[in-house]
C-alpha cells in the first residue's frame, strides 16, 4: 500500500510517499481503507519531536513512522473476537497515539471507532473525533453567560469550540493570528485578539480561559482569570505543563482560582455524540483544504505554518478530490 513514512523528526521534508506492507489486523483489530484523513497538532508535533512530550516512546527517532489519527473510511477485514463491525461498514475513529492514518490502510482498535453518520463525508468525519472531542470537554468547563478565552481559536479545536460556546451562551474572546480573526468572528466569536498585537493576559477578566497552544506563565494566566476562574492548558510547551501541574496548582490554592491542564477522554463515546451534532447541522466543521495523499507534507505545511481556517483533510482514496 502507500503510505506516508518519516523516520526522523524535522519538518514536512523529511516525509516520503513509499510502498510499505499493509497491515494486518491483531485480534480486536479492524483493517480500515482511509478515505480520509485529517490533520491535528498532534501530527506536527509528532513530526518534530515538539514538545518534548510528543518523543514518549521514541526519543531519537519517531516510534510510530506514518502519522495520521483521526480517520474516515470503510472496513475491509476483521480480526478476531471484532463483533461490533463488519466488512463493508463506513466508520471513522482516532487512532491516537498509534497513528497510521495517512497510507490506503490502517489496522485499528474497533473500541477506537464509531459508524460515520450517513450525513457526513468522509472529509467531515475525519475532522471531528480528537478536535471535537477537545472542544467539547473545554466547552463544558463553561457556564452560560459566562466569560470564556480561547487561545487557538481558529484552528480545528478552537473553530468547534467556539460555536459550542457561543451556541451555550458563553461570552466568547478567541486569540489567533491575523489571519484567522475573521473567521473566528464568522463563527460567532463576540470578540477576537490578533496574538501579535495584543497580550490576551493583560485582557479580561475570564471566567474560564482554555488555551490549545499554552507557553505562558501560571502567574499571566492567574492575571486574567476572574475570581473563581479556570484556566485549563490542553496543548503547548512541556514547561508549560509542569509549571500547570506544580505552581500551577499551589497559586490557584493561594488565590482562589483552578490552573490545571485538561486531560480529554477520548473514544467514541465521546466522539460520536459531536458527529451527531455536526450531522444534525448544529454544529459546523470547517475544512479549510483537503489535499490527495502524494501532498499529505504540504498539507502539513499548511496546517503547521497557520495558514489553514480550521481543520484540513488528505483524501485518500475514492473522496473524489485526491488530485493523485
Ligand atoms: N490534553 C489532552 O488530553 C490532549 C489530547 C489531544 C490533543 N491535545 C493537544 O491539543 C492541541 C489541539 O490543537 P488543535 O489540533 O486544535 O490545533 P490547531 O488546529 O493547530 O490550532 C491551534 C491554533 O493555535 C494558533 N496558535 C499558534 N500559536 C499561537 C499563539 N502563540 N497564540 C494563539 N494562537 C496560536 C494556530 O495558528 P498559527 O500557528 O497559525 O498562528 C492555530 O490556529 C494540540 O496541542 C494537541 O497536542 C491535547
Amino acid at each position: 500500500m502507500r503510505a506516508i513514512v518519516f523516520e526522523r523528526y524535522g519538518s514536512p521534508e523529511v516525509l516520503e510517499l513509499r510502498d510499505v506492507a499493509t497491515p494486518t489486523p491483531a485480534r480486536g483489530e479492524v483493517l480500515v481503507e482511509v478515505v480520509a484523513v485529517s490533520i491535528n497538532l498532534s501530527d506536527w508535533e509528532s513530526l518534530h519531536g515538539t514538545p518534548a512530550y510528543a518523543r514518549i516512546g521514541g526519543l531519537f527517532r519517531p516510534r510510530r513512522t506514518i502519522l495520521g489519527s483521526d480517520i474516515a473510511g470503510r472496513v475491509v477485514a476483521v480480526g478476531d473476537g471484532v463483533t461490533r463491525f463488519h466488512v463493508g461498514d463506513e466508520i471513522f475513529g482516532d487512532n491516537l497515539p498509534r497513528n497510521g492514518g495517512f497510507a490506503e490502510y490502517v489496522a485499528m482498535p474497533a473500541s477506537a471507532l464509531a459508524p460515520k453518520p450517513a450525513a457526513l463525508s468522509f472529509a467531515e468525519a475525519s475532522a471531528v473525533p480528537q478536535a471535537g472531542v477537545i472542544a467539547s470537554q473545554a466547552v463544558a468547563l463553561a457556564e452560560p453567560g459566562s466569560r470564556m478565552l480561547i487561545n487557538g481559536g481558529g484552528g480545528g479545536s478552537g473553530s468547534f469550540a467556539i460555536q459550542l460556546a457561543v451556541a451555550k451562551g458563553v461570552e466568547v474572546t478567541a486569540v489567533d493570528n491575523a489571519g484567522k480573526l475573521d473567521f473566528m468572528r464568522q463563527l460567532g466569536a463576540h470578540r477576537v485578539i490578533d496574538y501579535r498585537a495584543e497580550d490576551f493576559t493583560r485582557t479580561g477578566p475570564y471566567d474560564v480561559i482554555v488555551d490549545l497552544v499554552a507557553h505562558r506563565s501560571v502567574f499571566a494566566y492567574r492575571r486574567a482569570l476572574a475570581k473563581g476562574g479556570r484556566c485549563v492548558m490542553v496543548g503547548g510547551t512541556a514547561r508549560t505543563m509542569v509549571r500547570m501541574l506544580t505552581i500551577g496548582g499551589l497559586l490557584g490554592l493561594a488565590t482562589g482560582v483552578r490552573l490545571g491542564v485538561l486531560m480529554v477522554r477520548e473514544g467514541p463515546a465521546h466522539f460520536a455524540a459531536m458527529a451527531e451534532q455536526c450531522a444534525a447541522g448544529s454544529v459546523s466543521i470547517c475544512i479549510d483544504r483537503v489535499f490527495g495523499l502524494k501532498d499529505a507534507p504540504a498539507a502539513l505545511a499548511w496546517h503547521g505554518e497557520g495558514r489553514a481556517l480550521g481543520k484540513v483533510v488528505v483524501a485518500v482514496g475514492d473522496a473524489g478530490r485526491s488530485p493523485d
